[in-house]
């Protein structure tokens, strides 16, 4: 998703508005631009695809010291991916750059085209330019000609501005999209659209409102509310590199381990459940659950229904949140709404929240990054504790969230006494052994490698499941689409005869989830009809099963869940080496974005 980069200082601008784009690199893009204001003049760069075409494009742009600039990637939607499209856009004196959706774009266009203005974009953001632009006439003060332009946008949108008429300026306005300001002792302004640029740079920042409109310079920082409150940012940049690894994606599976016992440290005790960020009150009065979440977070949520339900026998009730914005719910105040998300940032899911709220739900989001739109609208938050996640495709949010769930699951539990004692500790036992089954297994891995030349054809990928593993075979197979770009498909694995079985032959390639702890024999028999019908099995799972073409051998476990942990590594590692041996990038695969800040 479109990413936004502002700084005023004395430091090497070019670079620093490039190096804060390439920290935002992994939101998704294909395009990139930015604008530098020196000595009364601006200069501008755009180029379509990876970031190296602009670094080259400016190769020989020699950035005096003093000055500022503003920096995009954008990830089109209005207009094709172009250099044209590309922001900063421009008008006569000034240049914008833009993350969100202006949704009464078209009337304003109409009405500037009118006065005779030319476009050269079919962005709905290049209006916000000329508009500055007509507004400028009609106002004494350049602040006052921005905030009347803001008014007049209906949508979600970041935004940074700059003009020649106000050389030392970035005027700022935030509605729906996120924007962080940051500072430092040497004097040096930051924007930013997430806090990754500002690591290492900033030392304080101030996470900017919704709706919040204002200005800075290199001695002011003016905001309308007057509500921007700096708080210190500490950071390690090192955590956010590779580390050795070839691509994040790979990184962030084998980070799994370490980061699920920062998911469990204070909270998974000895003998009970604790969240600090819960009071012992919050489920009173709650008699069922309601969840949303897109993407990966869904598979989180799906699986989650089932804990929720077998542990702490309390109806849930999950959907995709595109699908419950419009739909009309039925909201009732016994219900709690929780939301769950890697960024805290998914347009679709902060408008289901605001919904919940609006209907006097009480709320609880489930995020990876803290001070999110998400976590700042909801209630009460519990993070995940992930870590930065660079690659596109989830890995370690997807497992934190899962094991927060449990977690979750357990603690409702105990409030709603619906479990014994006993079990509660069985339970907390068996927690304390996902760490280890998300372990680095070599010999895993390489089986994965030396598989996945056997599945880069064929007619379509089934990942079937049943139970806890259906969610997991949904994420499986959108893992794998997402960076291999191979058609691939989760099912429940009873639901295959009721249709999708009329697609068996040899190369439909099932991959099989097969617990030994949960439903084994119902699941062996819905492969075995998959089998006699000719189709390619994979089968994942601690017991041998002749009738697989092939096989990965997991540990016996005890739990389903510590089942779950294994084969969601296994899942994970195979989706890449396929999408490695087709030459794909891993960790920004087409057409996708990390944060969809727009619907
Ligand atoms: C995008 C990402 C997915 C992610 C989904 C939900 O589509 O590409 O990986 O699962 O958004 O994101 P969230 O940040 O809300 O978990």
């Amino acid at each position: 998703m479109c990413g936004i980069v502002g700084y005023i200082g004395s430091g090497d601008i070019k670079s620093r508005l490039i190096e804060g784009l390439r920290e935002l690199e992994y939101r998704g893009y294909d395009s990139a631009g930015i604008a530098i204001m020196q000595n009364g003049k601006i200069e501008s760069f755009k180029a379509v695809g990876k970031l190296c075409n602009l670094e080259e494009k400016i190769k020989n742009f020699t950035a005096r010291s003093h000055g500022m600039g503003i920096g995009h990637t954008r990830w089109a939607t209005h207009g094709k991916p172009t250099e044209l499209n590309a922001h900063p856009h421009m008008s006569e004196n000034s240049y914008v750059v833009h993350n969100g959706i202006i949704e009464n774009y078209r009337e304003i266009k109409r009405m500037l085209q009118e006065n005779g203005i030319n476009f050269l974009s079919q962005t709905d953001t290049e209006v916000i330019v000329h508009l500055f632009e007509t507004e400028i006439k009609r106002h004494k003060e350049l602040f006052d000609a921005f905030k009347a332009t803001i008014e007049r946008l209906d949508g979600a949108y970041a935004v940074l501005l700059i003009t020649k008429k106000a050389p030392d300026t970035i005027f700022f306005a935030r509605k729906g999209s996120p924007m962080i300001l940051g500072r430092n002792g040497k004097g040096e302004i930051f924007f930013a659209s997430s806090d990754a640029p500002l690591i290492g740079e900033a030392e304080e920042v101030a996470y900017i409102e919704d709706g919040t409109i204002g200005y800075v310079t290199k001695k002011t920082i003016f905001s309308q509310p007057d509500n921007l409150l700096f708080v210190p940012l500490s950071g390690d940049k090192l955590t956010a590199q590779k580390s050795g690894y070839r691509f994040f994606m790979e990184k962030e599976i084998y980070e799994q381990y370490d980061v699920m016992s920062d998911t469990m440290i204070g909270r998974v005790l000895d003998n009970d459940i604790a969240f600090e960020e819960l009071d012992e009150t919050f489920m009173e009065g709650v008699s069922n659950i309601k969840i949303c979440a897109c993407g990966t977070s869904y598979h989180a949520a799906l699986t989650s229904g089932y804990l929720f339900e077998r542990i702490a026998k309390i109806g849930v009730n999950i959907e995709i949140a595109s699908e419950f914005r419009y739909k009309k719910p039925l909201l009732s105040p016994d219900t709690l709404f929780i939301v769950i998300s890697q960024s805290g940032e998914t347009a679709d899911t902060l408008e289901a929240l605001k919904m919940a709220k609006k209907a006097g739900l009480k709320t609880l989001a489930v995020c990876n990054v803290d001070n999110s739109s998400i976590v700042r609208l909801a209630d009460a938050t519990i993070l995940t504790r992930a870590g930065i996640e660079k690659g596109v495709a989830s890995t370690k949010a997807f497992a934190t969230q899962v094991m927060v769930l449990w977690m979750l699951s357990l603690y409702f539990a105990k409030s709603r006494k619906s479990v014994d004692e006993v079990s509660i500790r069985d339970e907390i036992r068996y927690m304390g052994y996902v760490p280890k089954v998300l372990q680095k297994s070599l010999e895993v891995h390489e089986k994965c490698k030396r598989l996945s030349k056997r599945y880069l054809h064929g007619h379509g990928f089934f990942f079937i499941g049943r139970d806890i593993f259906y969610p997991l075979a949904l994420e499986g197979a959108l893992k794998l689409k997402e960076i291999s770009y191979l058609h691939a498909e989760g099912y429940p694995a009873g639901e295959m005869k009721h249709g999708p079985i009329a697609l068996a032959d040899a190369e439909l390639f099932t991959i099989a989830l097969m617990p030994k702890t949960l439903l084994y024999d119902k699941i062996k028999s819905n492969v075995e009809e998959l089998s006699a019908r000719d189709s390619t099995i994979l089968s994942i799972s601690p017991q041998m099963f002749d009738l697989a073409d092939d096989f990965i051998l997991t540990h016996p476990h005890k739990h389903p869940m510590l089942e779950f942990f294994e084969m969601m590594v296994v899942v994970q590692l195979l989706a890449m080496e396929i999408a490695v041996r087709l030459g794909n990038d891993v960790d920004m695969p087409r057409n996708l974005a990390k944060s969809v800040t727009v619907e």
